[in-house]
């Protein structure tokens, strides 16, 4: 018997309306993620990566299909799935302490003593390595710095999935290639399953444990899954001449590049 799919996405259409206008993003998604996971979702500007994302979040409803966590149907946000969206969503009146305190304390308010909590908190922080910045609010810290606090505060509610939309999009990459490195160790460490977003080939080769590379949209499609049979834990370096390394990376170029080439919509 296989066992039942930890995340499962089953025919989501999603279709867009304004007045008299609609706009059919996503055409018939299937997909299931196993426990443990780290899956990508790639895909050219405006083909619907985000819209995907923002479904197995529970923010935006599909017209047709169903996402399933643990066989529990999503149709709305819940704590058990942690989101980073590219551009920080803290809260800037408050400091980094207080911005993952806000989380703590909504998921584990009957759980946890309000010690725990605190404790708790700052264990999240430290995993991120922001422990040291606790009391600074976000117009202080770096965009970098930003980010892995927006991950803190993900992880801190122990989600069962993590969605990243383009985590590190916004970051140079110097940073970009540190914090890729401090996701794939908390992963490493805590099992977490994640679906990450991204535009950028290396990353998804990087991180992933498949590749879900989707069509040119309107109505985009998974085009092709790839397998990315790399050991754990990675090293960029030693990656950067791997033969498997190289063969996934020119796959996923070849699909973005000559089969699914970047059209701009009319
Ligand atoms: N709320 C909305 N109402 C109408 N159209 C929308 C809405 N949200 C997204 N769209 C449209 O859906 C399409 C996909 O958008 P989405 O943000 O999912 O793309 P994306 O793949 O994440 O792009 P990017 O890589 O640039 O972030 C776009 O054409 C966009 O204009
Ligand atoms: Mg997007």
């Amino acid at each position: 018997m296989t066992p039942k799919p930890f995340l499962s996405i089953e025919g989501v259409d999603m279709t867009f309306k304004r007045g008299s206008a609609t706009t059919n993003v996503l055409k018939g998604i299937d997909l299931t993620v196993a426990k443990g996971e780290y899956i990508s979702i790639i895909g050219h500007s405006g083909c619907g990566k985000s819209t995907l994302l923002n479904i197995v979040a529970g923010l935006t409803i599909a017209t047709s299909g169903v996402v399933l966590l643990e066989d529990k149907v999503v149709d709305q946000p819940g704590p058990d799935r942690g989101v980073v969206f590219q551009n920080h969503s803290l809260l800037p009146w408050l400091t980094v302490y207080e911005n993952v305190a806000l989380a703590v304390d909504k998921v584990f308010s009957r759980t946890k003593s309000a010690a725990e909590r605190r404790e708790w908190v700052m264990r999240n922080l430290e995993l991120v390595h922001m422990g040291h910045a606790k009391d600074k609010r976000p117009s202080e810290i770096s965009g970098g710095m930003k980010q892995r606090v927006g991950i803190a505060r993900a992880l801190a509610m122990e989600p069962k999935i993590l969605l990243l939309d383009e985590p590190f999009g916004a970051l140079d990459a110097l940073t970009r290639a540190h914090l890729q490195d401090q996701v794939m160790q908390i992963q490493n460490d805590l099992g977490t399953t994640v679906m990450m977003i991204t535009h950028d080939v290396d990353e998804a080769v990087l991180l992933s444990d498949r590749i879900v590379m989707l069509t040119n949209g309107p109505s985009a499609r998974i085009g092709e899954i790839l397998d990315v049979p790399l050991a754990r834990p990675r090293d960029r370096i030693k990656l950067a001449t791997d033969a498997t390394y190289l063969k996934c990376r020119q796959a996923v170029l070849k699909f973005l590049y000559e089969r699914n080439r970047f059209v701009e919509a009319a």
